[in-house]
């Protein structure tokens, strides 16, 4: 932790302001401000009729009061509940083959590299550069299996400011050449792995138990996570029910299982703090167990497209209770960004709406849904929506300051109010448009 703070976190924005309470409907603020003392919110104004008393009653000077201009909002930062770092250098690559043969042809290749930490400081430094001048103030990371490289990505992911959940992958079963583990290894270092972080960190970076998926773990090395998980009482992250393939060859691996929920069920891996990514084919039964436990899904509206694995029903998952957030996927999609996964997840629905026939009554996510579910809703399926996510007294101040008037992708040539600044950012605004970002008051962009 940095003890000399060259950066001030106690501020005021004045302007805009945009953000969730629900899922129902955007907040909007045309002219108010937000009043930070040492990263944390504590007012959250509805004009600027109180912005000095707030001012005097914080002791913040004037030159730390920012007067937004015409064009720009202020909102939360955006939540990526599932990227791989060590993918980024295949962002792009390999959408020729589907999951399964993805991931021996590309991805263990490429992974199999990051014993070398050299090569991995270098992917991680640009990674969580680039994530965060997209807007990511909060990232869900998987590393590799190697112990070392996921402690660079953890120091980097400090340094730089990002709010994140960072992971050892574990693979003890069908491992391709030079890229396992024998489970005692396994289980030994991710208990060191977790102690390093949980003693030498921050408290924005949090370690994350990341069990590959069922077909890269056995089951005894499964049940040892889920019982580190209760010990240290720390998130789990892993892959559910993302491509056919993959489901059938899980039914046929755990025959005892009644389907590949039930197998992260036995093993202790469901739990509040756990965060399953695609869950495009779960059936109701799965769900039904999904919710009970306070599980969620990441939902990776990118990657299940460019993977070819299939179309993911956000609304269904809703509907049924389970907390849902957005997440890259990263290489399996091929872009950092939550702007794209936004809409992706709007295509997505709307896709899953025409095929459903006329008169079922479905409604196709909209942006003001999207926008939830890249704010507090990510938040909500991390478990850290009392620290981040919207604008709430008390919460940690992550915001992006959105300049939609500065030269980006866009020209906006016509008068246009906040609520088509919102809509125009989320369909047609790119990294640009992100003038700047904080977390936890921090400026990290
Ligand atoms: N399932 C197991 N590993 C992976 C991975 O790296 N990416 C995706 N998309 N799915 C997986
Ligand atoms: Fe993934």
């Amino acid at each position: 932790v940095s003890q000399q703070k060259a950066y001030t976190t106690s501020f005021i924005i004045a302007g805009p302001i945009v953000h969730s309470e629900d899922i129902r409907a955007l907040t909007i603020i045309e002219h108010g401000f937000i009043a930070v003392v040492r990263g944390k919110i504590v007012s959250v104004c509805r004009n600027t009729e109180k912005l000095m008393q707030t001012q005097q009653e914080y002791g913040i000077e004037d030159v730390n009061v920012y007067y937004l201009n015409e064009g720009e909002f202020v909102m939360p930062g955006f939540v990526d509940t599932h990227i791989h770092a060590p993918q980024y250098p295949n962002a792009g690559l390999g959408y020729d083959k589907q999951l399964l043969d993805w991931l021996t042809t590309y991805t263990f290749p490429l992974e199999k590299k990051y014993v070398d930490v050299d090569f991995a400081i270098g992917v991680y430094e640009s990674v969580v550069r680039k994530t965060l001048a997209s807007g990511t103030t909060t990232a869900t990371y998987f590393a590799t299996i190697h112990y070392e490289s996921s402690l660079f990505l953890a120091d980097i992911v400090e340094r730089l400011g990002q709010r994140a959940f960072i992971g050892k992958v574990n693979m003890n079963h069908g491992t391709p050449e030079g890229y396992g583990e024998h489970i005692y290894d396994s289980f030994t270092c991710t208990e060191q792995y977790i102690r390093n972080i949980q003693c030498k960190r921050n408290e924005l970076v949090q370690p994350i138990i990341t069990p590959r998926f069922a077909l890269n773990c056995d089951m005894q090395l499964m049940m040892l996570l889920g019982e580190l998980a209760a010990k240290y009482n720390v998130h789990i992250q892993t892959h559910i029910s993302e491509s056919t393939g993959e489901v059938a060859a899980v039914q046929k691996l755990y025959p005892q299982c009644r389907n590949y929920a039930d197998v992260y069920d036995r093993a202790g891996l469901l739990t509040n703090k756990t965060v399953l990514a695609h869950g495009i084919h779960l059936s109701d039964d799965e769900l039904k167990v999904l919710a009970a436990r306070g599980t969620s899904i990441s939902h990776c509206p990118n990657s299940n497209t460019s993977l070819k694995s299939g179309l993911c029903d956000v609304r269904r998952l809703l509907d049924t209770g389970i907390k849902v957030g957005l997440g890259t996927d990263v290489s399996g999609g091929y872009s950092i960004s939550i702007l794209n996964a936004i809409r992706s997840a709007l295509q997505t629905s709307t896709h899953i709406f025409f095929k459903k026939h006329q008169g079922s009554g479905y409604i196709p996510l909209s942006y003001h849904e999207a926008f939830y579910l890249a704010t507090l809703g990510g938040a909500k399926a991390l478990s850290v929506d009392d620290k981040t996510g919207n604008f709430k007294v008390g919460k940690d101040f992550d915001a992006l300051i959105v300049n939609m008037r500065k030269p980006g992708p866009i020209d906006i040539l016509d008068k246009t109010d906040i609520k088509d600044l919102i809509q125009k950012f989320l369909y047609t605004g790119d990294d640009r448009n992100i003038s700047k970002v904080y977390v936890a008051g921090r400026q990290v962009k």
